[in-house]
């Protein structure tokens, strides 16, 4: 069945690549990127790749809640229903530490961006769908600070980027015990894939950025998946598809759940009046 898919970060690395796949596979997609040139870009290369493609985009740049906010309407209004809702976009190393809020980046674009997002989106991820969310984690984990998280205490790129990566994972745990509808999968799509974020940091790669993109595209569309929620799957984890396994071991304790999502509640609130 052709789906209606959201798909965040979609003007660089894995996302790229799964954009341009299910759109070749007939699904609709609605692209995401925070520069409208590079959006205009995609656009034409899967246009002129694809015929009939069945494509259409947003724009707004993750680490301003304002804009998180703004674009959630805007999809509600252009997508009465979502099958599936990607949240890839991330980021890793950034000229830029903190946003206007002084949220550390990564905090704000991995795990306060795509809860916002999903939080503003539930109405149109249903049941009639049988709509899923699929988060993308990492194997990079660590014990959320939530002075880290509030913007109170200054860690390192690495530290924030693992944490937020762990942020969203225990959220989306959380959020699948919940509701029945979405079902909610977070991925660690492999780690160092041939992105630019991993070039950028590492200037190696351990795997192709296929290996990511094709567990995207295939937790995002096959049956399979269809009543899983609440899990990891560690792409990590075998070749050329992982399995389910453990996340952090945080991410299993309901008080860590609890005491997560009290702050970012408090955090988002501001955005999360009407
Ligand atoms: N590559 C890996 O080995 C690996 C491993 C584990 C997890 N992941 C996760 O997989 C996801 C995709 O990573 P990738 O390696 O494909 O990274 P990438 O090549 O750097 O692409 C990241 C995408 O996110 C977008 N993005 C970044 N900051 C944004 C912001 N403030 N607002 C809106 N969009 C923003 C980028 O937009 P621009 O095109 O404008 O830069 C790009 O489209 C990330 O969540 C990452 O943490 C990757």
């Amino acid at each position: 069945m052709k789906k209606t898919i959201l798909l965040t970060g979609s003007t660089d690395g894995i996302g790229k690549l799964a954009a341009i796949d299910l759109v070749e596979k007939g699904h609709h997609v609605f692209v995401h990127g925070r520069t409208q040139s590079k959006i205009d870009q995609l656009i034409d290369e899967i246009k002129n790749k694809v015929e009939h493609a069945n494509v259409d985009s947003f724009c707004a740049d993750l680490s301003d809640l304002d804009q998180v906010k703004v674009m959630a309407k805007e999809v509600k209004q252009r997508c009465p229903r979502l099958d599936v809702l990607i949240n890839n976009a991330g980021v890793f190393l950034s000229s830029q530490r903190q946003n206007k809020d002084g949220w550390d980046l990564r905090f704000a674009v991995n795990y306060l961006a795509p809860r916002l997002l999903t939080q503003m989106l539930l109405p149109v991820l249903d049941e009639s769908a049988n709509s899923r969310i699929i988060n993308l984690g990492s194997a990079a984990q660590s014990s959320v600070s939530l002075s880290a998280l509030n913007g109170t205490e200054q860690i390192d790129a690495n530290s924030a980027y693992a944490q937020s990566k762990l942020a969203l994972t225990m959220w989306s745990f959380l959020l699948a015990k919940n509701i029945d509808y979405p079902k909610v999968i977070v991925v660690n799509p492999g780690s160092l894939l041939n992105t630019k974020m991993v070039q950028e940091a590492y200037g190696k790669f351990w795997s192709s950025a296929d290996k990511g993109k094709n567990i995207i595209v295939d937790l995002a569309i096959s049956d399979r998946y269809a009543e899983i929620t609440g899990k990891y799957f560690d792409n990590d984890k075998g070749d050329p598809f992982g399995r389910f396994g453990k996340a952090h071991p945080d991410a299993y304790i309901d008080e860590k759940l609890i005491a997560l999502d009290r702050c970012s509640q408090d955090l988002l609130s501001k955005y999360l009046e009407i």
